[in-house]
């Protein structure tokens, strides 16, 4: 296994290009099970989760070629509707493929995605949308066993509690559905966003795109035609770098950027002190006479995202101050703070609410990563402490972050990737 040392106190400088979004490429990907041509996909980050999903439409029966960052995919040939445990395993977001097989095929037996390190992250919106779709729903040795053999058949869904990847299976599943779906308290990420924007490009009518009350028109069937998408830009892996950019004080620049989708980090390091040159597909970061303080509350987008909490932690360590970070939407999303309290961090955690002193200095030293995020808060803590340190298991950075080493090595930072 691979980690990667860092030596802090590395002014950083210059500029990174942020890559697609994993989390938009991923639906997206998804999708072209819903089409009867090749669909090419560019600006597809090279990480680990994209591997895994083609690799899951290659065992359903799709065919596809990857090249620099475009992936044409042909899932005509799709002919088997199962999921494998041993696939979902790797990546829960597999569950994406339920809602397109089931509504292309009219049955599908998809793997449970099973526990995962920051939470019990259940399923249960999703299969009770796809029940209301008329669906049977069986869970049956570990599988989802989902049958609707005369199709799904639009109606109005209202969730419960907003789930991205939960609207995107409603969404894909209601694009070959009968007659019309309606979805309340939908997900508004700019990921799902893009996912309706395809569609509603390419014959499905969607109302109400980026609000929380989507109404879809479904085809009854009808697969789509899709030539290409372009992945819209990796706000997660943008903020992370901005966050880097803060936590050194440094000024520096990210390039294919879409800032509107970060409005909620930027104001966020500007309550910190920060300051921001933006334009049209670039943001620079400017340094800070001192970092204040500030208060987190994770929330649903547009508000302060969760996949940002553990990189703002590593920040608020650094900051004139207390800061209090209250996680939202997951229950176990805390990890990272044992490993940065063995770094000298001073945090006290009371449930979901994380009190973070400032004006510590950080030490060196081994750390775990445990999950995608966290590993990447480790990171930057790292890049600003005393010494070395050594951020082991980092395949959960690989699974999100293309080529993180490389690109902080391009920015200045002290950072090299070697073997166990
Ligand atoms: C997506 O996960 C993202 N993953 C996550 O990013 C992100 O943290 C999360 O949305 C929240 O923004 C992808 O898009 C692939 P949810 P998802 O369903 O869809 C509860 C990363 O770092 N819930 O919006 O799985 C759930 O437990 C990853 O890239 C139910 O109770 O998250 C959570 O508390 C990590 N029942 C809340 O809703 C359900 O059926 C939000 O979860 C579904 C969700």
């Amino acid at each position: 296994m691979d980690y990667l040392e860092i030596e802090g106190g590395n002014k950083l400088s210059g500029t990174v290009d942020i890559a697609g979004a994993k989390n938009a490429a991923l639906p997206i990907l998804a999708l072209t099970i819903l089409c009867q041509n090749e669909v090419k996909i560019c600006n597809l980050p090279p990480v680990f989760d994209i591997k895994t999903m083609l690799s899951l439409l290659e065992n359903l029966g799709a065919t596809y070629t990857y090249q620099d960052d475009c992936a044409t995919v042909d899932a005509s040939t799709v002919h088997n509707t199962e999921a494998k445990y041993d696939i979902v395993r790797k990546m829960r977001a597999s569950i994406l493929t339920l809602g397109p097989l089931l509504t292309r095929f009219g049955h599908c037996e998809v793997s449970l995605p099973g526990g995962c390190a920051i939470g019990q992250r259940p399923i249960d919106l999703h299969l009770k949308a796809l029940e209301q779709m008329g669906a049977h729903i069986e869970i049956k040795q570990g599988y989802v066993v989902a049958s609707a053999p005369d199709g799904l058949k639009g109606t109005t869904i209202i969730f419960d509690k907003i789930t991205v990847t939960g609207s995107e299976n409603i969404i894909m599943a209601a694009a070959l559905a009968k007659g019309e779906t309606k979805i309340i308290n939908a997900a508004k990420e700019p990921e799902v966003v893009q996912l309706c924007e395809i569609l509603n490009d390419h014959g499905v009518l969607i109302k109400g795109i980026g609000s929380d009350e989507l109404i879809i028109h479904g085809r009854d069937r009808t697969l789509l035609n899709i030539p290409e998408i372009t992945v819209i830009p990796d706000r997660i892996e943008a903020g992370t770098y901005l966050c880097a950019g803060a936590i050194t004080n440094s000024q520096i620049t990210l390039n294919k950027v879409n800032h509107s989708h970060l409005i909620s980090t930027i104001l966020k390091l500007q309550e910190m002190g920060f300051d921001f040159d933006l334009h049209e597909e670039s943001i620079t970061i400017k340094p800070s006479a001192k970092i204040l303080h500030a208060n987190i509350a994770t929330t649903e987008y547009p508000g302060f995202p969760t996949d940002m909490q553990a990189q703002f932690m590593a920040l608020a360590l650094q900051a004139d101050g207390t800061s209090i970070i209250e996680e939202r939407l997951f229950e176990n999303r805390f990890m990272h703070v044992s490993e940065l309290t063995r770094m000298g961090a001073v945090i006290q955690l009371n449930n979901n609410i994380a009190t973070v002193e400032g004006n510590h200095s950080l030490n060196g030293a081994d750390v775990m990563a445990t999950d995608l995020r966290a590993s990447s808060a480790l990171v930057l803590a790292a890049l600003v402490a005393n010494g070395t340190t050594r951020v082991h298991r980092i395949y959960h950075l690989d699974r999100g972050y293309v080529s993180l080493e490389k690109k902080l090595q391009q920015l200045g930072a002290k950072i090299k990737r070697l073997k166990e």
